[in-house]
Parts: structure tokens; C-alpha cells; sequence
């Protein structure tokens, strides 16, 4: 029986993965691609998600978000391997508002905090050392304070487009369905293993 909304499929999915995946369930692979087409995939944890789409946080100033800067379109691929499942979400990028950045950022370890202020994400450094006098120095800066959200750092929101829903099954005639945005309305679509 197909199910009728993505979201929901999606949100009880994602609560299953919660209680049975020993690993982090919020966790997944973040496609881009550049100006070239040349595409590039690495794990983000996913920090949000609701009827807007799935949110994950990043540095502004990294060469995903350079890539999103001029193509904001991503893919987001999740794998919880107890429950032999896969999502797969295609859509548009775009910045949270400042609040919800804000907001999620305050809820961050101080340490955390201190290192979105410290690293300038897949730039060279000589090594571990500068990263740490840059965490001193941003723990220097703020003092006993607050330390507020970085200007570089922030979340961006993949809405959805298309999403996939796999199941495995034995000898590999598994179950997959495809759903398609369509103005207001999705269409669901059973797809060949
Ligand atoms: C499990 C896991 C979760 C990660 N989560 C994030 C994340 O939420 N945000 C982020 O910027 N990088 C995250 N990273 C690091 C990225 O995979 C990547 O190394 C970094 O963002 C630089 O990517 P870029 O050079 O393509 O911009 C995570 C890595 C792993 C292994």
C-alpha cells in the first residue's frame, strides 16, 4: 500500500531510525555540484526537517556552499542500515532566516560555538596547532560572554522536490517509491529495483 505524503512517510521513518540505528540517524550524504557540473558528496547531520524541508548547518564560506551559491540544488542521500532503508531527497537550496540559525546555534556546546568561529572549513592549515590558537582566540574574545552565531555559519534548507523511499528485500527485489512534487500535490511512483 503506498503511503500518500512524503513528510510523513519521511517523519516516521525518521523516528523508527532514531529508536533502532545504533549510529547517528540524522546523519547523510550531501550532494553538490559546481558551476562545471562537477559533482562532489560528503555527510552533513540533518538538524531539521519539516513540511519546508530538510535542514543541515555549514560553514557560508566552504566549497559546498560556494557550489550552492551557484547551482542551490542538492541531494541528500540517508542510509539506516538496521532498518535496511534508504531515503534519497533532490531539491532546492536555500538559506534558513537568521533566527532559526540563531536559535539552533545557541543550542550548540560553547566549544562547538567557539569552532565555527575558529575554522575556516577545507581551507590548508599547517596543522593541528592553528586550529587550537584559533579556538583560543575566539574563546579569548567572547571571555565568560555568549558567543554569538558567526556571520560564515549558518543552515541551509533543502525543500524538497523528489523524494525516494527504498526497502530492502530478499534477493534484492526491493521496494522502492518515488515521490514528485507536482505544483501543491505529489505523485507517487512504484519503481523497478
Ligand atoms: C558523520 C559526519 C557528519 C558531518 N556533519 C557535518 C555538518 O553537519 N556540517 C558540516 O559542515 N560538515 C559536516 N561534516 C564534515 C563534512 O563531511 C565535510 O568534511 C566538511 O563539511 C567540508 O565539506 P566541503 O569541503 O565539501 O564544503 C560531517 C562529517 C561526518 C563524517
Amino acid at each position: 500500500m503506498a503511503a500518500s505524503d512524503p513528510f510523513d512517510l519521511f517523519a516516521e521513518w525518521f523516528a523508527l531510525a532514531k529508536k533502532t540505528e545504533p549510529d547517528d540517524p540524522t546523519a547523510c550524504a550531501l550532494a553538490t555540484a559546481d558551476p562545471g557540473g562537477r559533482p562532489s558528496v560528503r555527510m552533513v547531520l540533518l538538524k531539521g526537517f519539516d513540511r519546508r524541508g530538510a535542514v543541515f548547518y555549514t560553514n557560508l564560506e566552504s566549497p559546498k556552499a560556494a557550489d550552492l551559491q551557484t547551482n542551490p540544488r542538492a541531494a541528500l542521500c540517508f542510509h539506516w542500515a538496521r532498518l535496511e532503508r534508504q531515503v534519497r531527497i533532490d531539491g532546492r537550496v536555500e538559506p534558513v532566516p537568521a533566527d532559526e540559525a540563531d536559535t539552533y546555534f545557541a543550542t550548540r556546546p560553547r566549544l562547538s560555538q567557539l569552532g565555527a568561529w575558529a575554522s575556516r572549513q577545507s581551507r590548508p592549515m599547517t596543522g593541528r596547532f592553528e586550529l587550537e590558537q584559533a579556538v583560543a582566540g575566539a574563546a579569548a574574545r567572547f571571555g565568560l560572554g555568549a558567543v554569538p552565531r558567526p556571520p560564515h555559519w549558518s543552515g541551509l534548507r533543502v525543500r524538497p522536490d523528489v523524494f525516494e523511499f527504498w526497502v530492502q528485500r530478499p534477493f534484492r527485489h526491493h521496494d522502492r517509491q518515488r515521490f514528485t512534487r507536482q505544483g501543491d500535490d505529489w505523485q507517487q511512483q512504484w519503481l523497478f529495483p
